[in-house]
């Protein structure tokens, strides 16, 4: 019986050791390689990254500000995600050339679009900084003390970098919630033009409907190239630039995937919170998604009913619609995730454990600082994120704001027009009246502005004093906003709402915040120690924060919920089982009808599900197989999993890849793109 139990017990210590979660530094990766090996992974670390000769990390870049792409020709030709290339498809698109809608597809060179404001960032190098950045810093000195010393070094340190590598963009961050700091050095390239992208009929196939979900048939791809000078050094837009070399580029399999092919994440993943204490998990999950949820479900409904009844209402608002819907879907997963594997219990539980071990150590009573002040951080963080969720996005409020503090009148009357193109009175004043209400619930009297009361004491309730605020205020009125001076604007009661509502959350939560965080910085520093000391034999991986990570895991289909089991692959047949000419979202172009009718394509791959550990910023990552050829392009995580940011699970928690070979059929058979697809090195 006692064996058998310790049988089971090993078992399942084996589970939680194979828990695929993990975002690694890549000049680390040595540490990993072992594991990654014994899980199928063919290449040495000096593959992944090197300082010495070309490695994998010099063909993945951070795009624009806030995804990643990868270099998939040894002419500067880069993919990245639709989604990630959308404004500037967008940019070039016009009545006459509908890129977004017909799609893109450049012939030769001469045809490829510059996209102004595009750049795209190779980290050349990285290393750990924190004795230098610490010069100076004892324990025990306060807070600001090391804040001011951690800044002017962290200048000195890039300044120095800077001129010993000029030409370099060169930034300090912190890991380990400020326990560690390494430099990273990019070399940023400008000139970055459009090669081709899909009708967004098949790049957003799905919209928001399929966002976050699983089974998903997006295509959600977009083509790059870079452009350098002669010397192959980045170089602003010129017509005499010519492409990039780079020193490595992805070869692209063609041999597909299959569930358990071990799998491969390069990438840029914006921020995770893996460390922190039960008590910012349990605000996170049980008070600050769902209030922010609520919110976004307001406006949501204001928008689905009027966007229902125009077309010209829908095309308005689909892009707000799109970005207000993202992160509410998120947040839904995130606070269920948490929820169902009892996220907040298993902390508290690992707490208690650690607390018993820190007993007489210099770590003593620090989970118990922690529960405290976050319980002082709780009301004013709250209410800062209510704002935030409710008084910061009445449109017309922050046209008022955007109009006053734009002392060009040129610019103003530019920022105006393209205010007006999207905006409907009737949405903004729906959203108004909900979430000011929730807003009223949701922020106790004595804490709100005064401002506030004063208006409900005024005008009896939200209606009546929205239905007089959209009345006499000037911007509601698009000629009357254009008479408007700067002065006027002032004294408009859009204009009032805004500035009492900012300087509320300004003089109410900001200091506290302020202040608290001071405090909650060292906790949190002295807490990441103890984590890593009481566990000394875990593999700790730092938290995102837009620097360059691995991760690793393999093709995984999962179960969402009981006597659900869902398979990794999708393909084209899925497409065309949720084709439908009514639905905007899943009106696919006429010629994949075609060229679905034409032939045998009901197996063509078109997404795969895998375990690896992923976030905002990683849209666009390549997704490598063992050999480290490109397989897939990720693009979304399922919605179930999106607690990933906080705790990872392996039963849940899966990232959405484009399968790569769908990307080479719609270049291919859509596109007809030849020149394309002979640029790129296909390998079985
Ligand atoms: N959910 C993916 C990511 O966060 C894709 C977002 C694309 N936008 C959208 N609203 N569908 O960011
Ligand atoms: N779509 C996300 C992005 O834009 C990636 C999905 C995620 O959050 O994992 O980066």
């Amino acid at each position: 019986m006692k064996k058998l139990f310790l049988g089971v017990l090993s078992l399942l210590c084996a589970i939680c050791a194979s828990a695929d979660g993990g975002m690694w530094l890549p000049s680390l990766v040595s540490e990993r390689i072992d594991d990654m090996a014994a899980k199928g992974f063919k290449l040495t670390a000096e593959d992944v990254y090197s300082i010495n000769r070309a490695s994998l990390k010099d063909a993945v870049v951070l795009f624009g500000g806030g995804c990643t792409g990868e270099l998939i020709s040894g002419s500067g030709l880069l993919i990245t995600n639709h989604h990630c290339g959308y404004s500037h498809i967008q940019r070039h698109s016009s009545v006459e050339h509908d890129y977004l809608k017909d799609g893109f597809w450049s012939k030769n060179t001469a045809e490829e679009l510059p996209c102004e404001g595009l750049s795209v960032s190779f980290l050349e190098y990285m290393r750990e900084v924190t004795a230098e950045v610490l010069e100076g810093w004892e324990p025990g000195m306060d807070e600001a003390s090391r804040e001011d010393i951690v800044k002017v070094n962290g200048e000195k340190i890039v300044a120095a970098e800077k001129e010993a590598h000029p030409g370099l963009k060169v930034s300090v961050e912190p890991l380990f919630m400020g326990n560690q700091y390494f430099l990273f050095a990019y070399r940023v390239y400008t000139d970055v033009r459009l090669v081709g992208c899909p009708p967004s009929s098949i790049g957003k196939f799905g919209g928001d409907t399929d966002n976050w979900m699983w089974p998903r048939h997006t295509g959600d791809f977009s083509l790059f190239r870079v452009y350098a000078g002669a010397d192959n050094l980045p170089a602003d837009y010129s017509p005499d630039n010519v492409p990039f070399k780079p020193r490595k580029f992805f070869p692209i399999s063609t041999a597909g995937v299959k569930e358990g092919d071990f799998t491969f994440i390069y990438g840029f993943p914006g921020s995770t919170q893996e460390y922190i204490h039960s008590a910012a998990v349990r605000y996170i999950a049980e008070k600050s998604d769902p209030a922010k949820i609520g919110l976004r479900s307001l406006r949501l409904d204001a928008q689905k009913k009027h966007m229902a009844r125009s077309q010209k209402v829908r095309i308005q608002y689909s892009a707000k619609n799109a970005s207000v819907a993202n992160a509410w879907k998120k947040w839904q997963g995130e606070a269920l995730g948490i929820r169902r594997n009892g996220v907040v219990d298993a902390k508290r539980e690992y707490e208690k454990r650690l607390s018993a071990w820190a007993a007489g150590t210099r770590f003593e009573g620090i989970c118990d600082s922690l529960e405290r002040v976050y319980a002082e951080l709780e009301p004013y963080k709250f209410a800062l994120e209510i704002y935030n969720e409710s008084a910061a996005v009445v449109e017309i409020a922050r046209a008022a704001a955007a109009f006053v503090a734009e002392e060009d009148a040129a610019k103003r009357e530019k920022a105006l027009k393209a205010f007006y193109k999207d905006w409907y009175l009737p949405i903004d004043k729906e959203s108004f009246e909900a979430v000011m209400t929730r807003f009223s619930e949701l922020i106790a009297e004595d804490q709100r502005p005064s401002y506030f009361n004063e208006s409900l004491q005024l005008y009896g309730s939200v209606n009546v004093w929205a239905d007089s605020l959209f009345r006499s205020s000037a911007f509601a009125s698009e000629s009357k906003a254009f008479a408007l001076s700067p002065e006027q604007a002032e004294q408009d009661p859009a204009y009032v709402f805004y500035k009492s509502m900012r300087d509320w959350a300004q003089e109410y939560a900001m200091p506290q915040i302020r202040r608290i965080n001071r405090r909650l910085d060292l906790l949190n520093r002295e807490y990441m120690q103890a984590q890593m000391s009481f566990e000394k034999d875990k593999n700790f991986f730092p938290d995102a924060n837009l620097t360059l990570r691995v991760a690793y895991g393999n093709v995984k289909g999962y179960e969402p919920s009981d006597g659900v089991r869902y398979k990794p692959v999708s393909t084209l047949k899925g497409v065309m089982e949720k084709d439908n000419p009514e639905i905007f979202d899943y009106n696919i172009p006429q010629e994949l009808r075609d060229l679905y009718a034409s032939g045998d394509y009901s197996q063509v791959p078109v997404c795969f599900l895998a375990t690896n550990h992923t976030t905002g910023g990683n849209s666009g990552s390549p997704v490598i197989n063992a050999e480290g050829k490109l397989i897939g392009v990720n693009f979304d995580r399922v919605w179930e999993g999106t607690m990933s940011d906080i705790a990872f699970d392996p039963y849940f928690c899966r990232n959405i890849a484009l399968d790569i070979r769908y990307a080479l059929f719609i270049i291919k058979e859509l596109g007809k793109a030849d020149n394309i697809i002979s640029e790129l090195v296909l390998e079985p």
